[in-house]
């Protein structure tokens, strides 16, 4: 993944995770504080307009006959806002002893455990949704009343001087338009935080995608004056001698042609490139004299001629990026039967891209003109490279390499 391609990933859902985080917190911090304001609002409305018109005589029986519709008169008369849609009276031992179903006037309930802290002198509430008051009352004949959200506040009332209440009154306090304006200003905070979030991340994107570009050209410069580099040592071992002039280049050509073959690609490929420019590099450290001789060498002078491998990777050893080309390096002279330098590594044991390297470097080597000898022509270098398998070469190679040659020269050996 590139910088950029991480940073948008990570950065979209840390935001994600922030969006979440400030919008759910925002939000239940906002219906929580308009609860609390509208349970305080109705608690003061039966409090101001229900519990102080009530006397200890009128609620401590159930109301029947004539005194449960007169009873029924004074709270039509009674303010009660525009959310207080009922109101129920409960006496000390639990019994219902007013409520605009005349049916349940005179019933117990004894589980209801705001009911009984509201006996004990506490203001409670306590949220329910319509289905879950048809459940606890049995209340199905009055579903035209009902809203979908409902605040049951339960008020303790209390005579003056007194501080154990007489009775409870039980008002319910229609949370629909609560909860309708509560809805509005939530989609109005999600979306300016959301809004203001993206705007974040656009210019988040945009800063780190203007210094990813900026990096990637720098990257850039810095690959393309290593190869200037690259390129300038291996002119460098070009100009000591007419005779290897552009064998490093076709070396790499060749080597090019097998690792598309073998599907070779990436760091692998790029370091076997590097390792096929820069393979003779050592012999910059060797006489002129060597490499331009027209004879044959003797034995002292193939033993200076067969240091450049080890040479090679001692001028190279610093670069950190060709680390993994050095071994490719050293190991371009070793041959299969293990008769090779500098280490004798026979087979397997000689890495696969120095066997690649050593194909193409002797092909090359082979199809150009030496001041000892002519040029075989390729048909003669195939014929040795095939009589070279198990020998010289690893025989795989030598079978994938030919067939290349032959597509490259367009005729069959
Ligand atoms: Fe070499
Ligand atoms: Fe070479």
């Amino acid at each position: 993944m590139s910088l950029i391609q991480r940073f948008s990933l990570l950065c979209f859902l840390a935001l994600t995770i922030f969006v979440i985080l400030i919008g759910w917190t925002i939000s239940s911090t906002m219906e929580q504080h308009m609860l609390h304001k509208a349970i305080k609002e109705s608690a003061d409305i039966v409090q101001q307009n229900v519990v102080k018109h009530m006397e200890p005589a009128d609620l401590a029986q159930p109301k029947i006959g004539q005194e449960y519709n007169k009873f029924s008169e004074e709270i039509e008369h009674l303010s009660l806002g525009p959310n207080i849609f009922k109101l129920k009276f409960w006496n000390l031992d639990k019994v219902i002893v007013w409520t605009v179903i005349q049916e349940q006037v005179g019933k117990q309930f004894k589980e209801n455990k705001h009911l009984d802290l509201a006996i004990k002198g506490q203001v409670t509430t306590e949220i329910e949704d319509s289905h879950g008051l048809h459940q606890k009352y049995h209340d199905k004949d009055d579903e035209s009343i009902e809203p979908s959200k409902t605040l049951e506040l339960y008020v303790p009332i209390k005579v003056k001087n007194s501080t154990q209440p007489i009775a409870v009154v039980e008002a319910y306090y229609n949370l629909d338009p609560l909860y309708d304006e509560i809805a509005i200003h939530k989609r109005i905070y999600w979306s300016r935080i959301i809004v203001g979030f993206a705007l974040l991340y656009v210019v988040l994107f945009g800063i780190v995608f203007q210094a990813s570009k900026r990096i990637n050209y720098q990257n850039f410069e810095i690959k393309d004056m290593f190869f200037q580099i690259i390129s300038t040592l291996v002119n460098a071992l070009d100009t000591k001698s007419s005779w290897t002039k552009g064998h490093s280049q076709r070396t790499e050509q060749y080597v090019e042609l097998i690792a598309q073959e073998m599907n070779i690609i990436g760091e692998q490929k790029q370091q076997l490139m590097l390792a096929s420019m820069l393979h003779d590099i050592g012999k910059i450290g060797t006489y002129d004299s060597l490499l331009d001789k027209a004879g044959k060498l003797t034995k002292d002078e193939f033993e200076m001629i067969k240091l450049h491998p080890v040479q090679g990777v001692s001028i190279l050893e610093n670069i950190k990026q060709l680390q993994n080309a050095l071994p490719i390096i050293r190991h371009h002279h070793e041959r299969y039967d293990g008769s090779g330098y500098p280490d004798g590594l026979a087979g397997e044991e000689i890495p696969l891209m120095a066997r690649i390297l050593t194909i193409a470097d002797c092909f090359d080597a082979m199809t150009a003109d030496r001041p000892y000898r002519k040029a075989l022509s390729v048909e003669q270098t195939i014929d040795e490279l095939d009589k070279n398998k198990n020998i010289q070469f690893d025989p795989e190679l030598v079978d994938i390499f030919i067939p290349l040659l032959e597509k490259l020269e367009g005729k069959k050996f």
